[in-house]
This record gives C-alpha cells, sequence and structure tokens, in this order.
C-alpha cells in the first residue's frame, strides 16, 4: 500500500498547514548546532512553494511542557529556513490565536509563516481537539514531514487530520519507504546494531530484532548488562541489575531462533568518562574493580566488522560507547566505517549515532540516516505510529502503517 503524497494532491493557490520537526540541537547560546532537519524538509517546503502554494509551519522544539519558554523560540529557526530556502519566511511569536489567523489570511502563494514552538500550548500534547481544530482553520491541506515526531500523538501531527485531508511530504515518504524495506522481507543476513545506555529503552526493539535478524551486535552500556548477566564482574561499569534476568531471557531467546547474539570481547575501560589519558584495552571478563567499560575493544571492534561485512541489510540504533568523548568514541566511529565500507542497504537512527557518522566522516556512503531516534525506533519495534496512521493512502482511505516483521 502506497502512501499518499504531497504530488498526489492539488496545491495551487492552497493554504498548507505542514508539520515539520525542526527540534534541532542548540548550544547555549541559542544557535543551532547541526541543522540537518531543517535541511531534510526543505524538498517538501520548496515543492509546495513552487507548484503555487503557501505554506504554514508548525514545529516543536525540545520540551518547554506547554509554557512559553524563551530560549526555545523557534527565531533562529525561522534565521536559518531563511538562509537555506531564499523564500519570505514570516515568524509568528504566538501558536494560535488572532495574530496567527490574520498573518495565515494575509499569507500569499511564495510565502512562508512558520507558527511558534507548538508545545508552548498546552493543548499540544495533549492532542486537544480545539487546538488542531484551530491549526486546521489556517489552511485546506494537512502536509506531515515531521517523521521525527511520527510516535507522538499531539494536535499538530495527529489531532489536526481529523479536520484536513492529510498526506505525506517528501520526508516522512522517504523515511517510510527506507524504514520498511528494512522490516519487509528484508535481504539476508540482517545484522542489527544496538547501543545506548540503557536495555530498558531497547528491550522491544530487541524482541523485535530478534524475529528476523540473522546477528545482534550489541555494544554501549546496556551491553554491561548483558555481562553481568553472563557472570562477568564489571568493576564501576554503569549496568542496570534489576535488567540482568531480561538480558538473560534475551541470550536464551537469541539461541532458541538462531539468531548469533554477538556480545563485546574486550572493552576499553578508564577511572571515569573524564579519564581519557587512563583508557585500556581489556578482555570482557577482566574489568579491573577501579575502573568502568566506556566502548568496546579493539578485538570486539573487528569481531563486529566481519559480521557487517557479511551483510545485505543493516539496521543501527545507539552508540556503542560514549562516544561524546574522543576516546571512548573509537569503537562507534569504527564501527560507522565498517558499515560504510560494506554493500548492504543500511539504515541509522538517531541523533547520536547519525552524529557519529557523520564525526567519521562516511555518512555518505550509508544508505539511509534517519531523522527519526524514537520514531525509528518504535518503527523497528513493529508498532503503529500515530502520525503515519493518520495520513491517506494513494487510493484516499487511511494508510497502514502494518509491519511484517515475519
Ligand atoms: C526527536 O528529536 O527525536 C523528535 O523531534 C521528537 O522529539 P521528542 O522526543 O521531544 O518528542
Amino acid at each position: 500500500m502506497l502512501i499518499k503524497t504531497v504530488k498526489d494532491v492539488s496545491v495551487k493557490g492552497k493554504k498548507v498547514f505542514a508539520r515539520v520537526d525542526f527540534n534541532v540541537p542548540l548550544n547555549e547560546n541559542g544557535e543551532i548546532i547541526a541543522d540537518v532537519k531543517i535541511k531534510a524538509a526543505l524538498p517538501t517546503i520548496r515543492y509546495l512553494l513552487a507548484e503555487g502554494a503557501s505554506v504554514i509551519l508548525a514545529s516543536h522544539l525540545g520540551r518547554p511542557k506547554g509554557k512559553i519558554d524563551e530560549k526555545l523560540r523557534l527565531t533562529p529557526v525561522a534565521e536559518r529556513l531563511r538562509e537555506l530556502c531564499g523564500a519570505e519566511v514570516i515568524k509568528a511569536d504566538e501558536v494560535v490565536g488572532p495574530q496567527v489567523e490574520q498573518l495565515a489570511a494575509n499569507l500569499q502563494p511564495g510565502q512562508i509563516l512558520l507558527l511558534e514552538n507548538v508545545r508552548f500550548h498546552p493543548g499540544e500534547k495533549a492532542n486537544d481537539p480545539q487546538l488542531a481544530k484551530a491549526y486546521a482553520q489556517l489552511a485546506e491541506l494537512f502536509v506531515s514531514d515531521a517523521f521525527g515526531t511520527a510516535h507522538r500523538a499531539h494536535a499538530s501531527n495527529v489531532g489536526v487530520a481529523a479536520f484536513l485531508p492529510a498526506v505525506a511530504g517528501f520526508l516522512m515518504e522517504k523515511e517510510i519507504t527506507a524504514l520498511s524495506r528494512s522490516l519487509h522481507n528484508p535481504q539476508k543476513p540482517v545484522v542489527a546494531i544496538v547501543g545506548g545506555s540503557k536495555i530498558t529503552d531497547k528491550i522491544n526493539v530487541l524482541n523485535n530484532f530478534l524475529t528476523f535478524a540473522d546477528a545482534i551486535l550489541l555494544g554501549g552500556g546496556m551491553a554491561n548488562t548483558f555481562l553481568r548477566a553472563k557472570g562477568y564482574k564489571m568493576g564501576k561499569s554503569l549496568l542496570e541489575p534489576d535488567q540482568v534476568g531480561q538480558a538473560k531471557e534475551i541470550m536464551e531467546k537469541a539461541q532458541v531462533c538462531g539468531v548469533n547474539l554477538c556480545l563485546p570481547v574486550d572493552l576499553t575501560v578508564a577511572t571515569d568518562l573524564h579519564d581519557e589519558k587512563g583508557a585500556e584495552n581489556v578482555p570482557a571478563g577482566a574489568v579491573p574493580q577501579d575502573k568502568m567499560a566506556l566502548d568496546i575493544g579493539e578485538k570486539t571492534r573487528a569481531v563486529f566488522a566481519e559480521q557487517i561485512k557479511a551483510a545485505k541489510t543493516i539496521v543501527w540504533n545507539g552508540p556503542l560507547g560514549v562516544f561524546e568523548v574522543s576516546a571512548f568514541a573509537q569503537g562507534t566511529i569504527a564501527v560507522a566505517k565498517a558499515v560504510a565500507a560494506g554493500d548492504a542497504f543500511s539504515i541509522i537512527g538517531g541523533g547520536d549515532v547519525v552524529a557519529a557518522v557523520e564525526q567519521a566522516g562516511v555518512s555518505e556512503q550509508i544508505s539511509h540516516l534517519s531523522t527519526g531516534g524514537g520514531a525509528t525506533l518504535e518503527f523497528w519495534e513493529g508498532k503503529e505510529l500515530p502520525g503515519i496512521a493518520v495520513l491517506q493512502d494513494k487510493q484516499g482511505g487511511k494508510y497502514a502503517n502494518t509491519i511484517d516483521c515475519g
């Protein structure tokens, strides 16, 4: 079933309410550190403008909890958008209300109106129908290009679709196509790489990967809990003692399903994450009492690279070490290079791994860098994402985001 996109409807002369994900990282001066998400939405915005639509853009930024937070206004985003797309960008200071209605009513084809951070409004997260209706009254068509928010059921990405015809933008279409390819009869062998600090965040995705992956490579803090489950002493390493049972269960399931669950065979350890000079490589079973595991070790990188080389499909979520610190980023970088060197169809989701891949200088060689973190994870868990489920299919019915992981 194919999703209906902006290309399947007439937009000429129409006002379009487009939900985008401009949730960009900012530094302490409020400057944008990475504009990948803004750039990713440009094809849809440019298309709508070129086809004669006027575009009302809505996005969240951070988690302001339904209140105005001066540091999270979309003003720097509006500036960056102006520079990038060259079109006129009018920035509203409010999410909805008379000022916004006036600006939207006066908006001309080829112009953009960027609403204020939608999460300043308490009705946004609550998916308040009144707020959704207020968004819808500004426009004649709803376009969703906010894949990164698709796992949330909020007013600007789900509620609004009850009042307007709802179609996907090009980014949304690209994300769904790439992610579906990794789940629907993916080319085998499938190698899943899972990192990050906590098993609790990844338990559902691990269980789903067990149903179709040939190998799962584990790293990051969550691998420490698995190593503890094997009876290894882990020194001061961060781990989740209450998840040791869960880790054992996953190891047993992997055996039953015939999935090669690869744990680190060695680790980079140090006294703490500031102790870059003290970084050393030790076997997984020999973490000193006063040291903690902060990255996968050198042998592990080689073992993982072998698995990656044989793969035809690779899915990856979560860094394999404390990648913000150079001495402990090397495992993640080595694995990124191994993925880039192979010829598998590769998808990476989650801002931190995407940043690591860019740091490694290999982002061009990855088949798809997803703009979604939580959304990618929930897609790979096999869940229906509410922000996708409200969109129409090409026949005009509801698009069913059902995933056959069999
Ligand atoms: C993201 O950055 O993953 C998306 O913008 C979603 O943000 P959220 O987790 O605050 O909903």
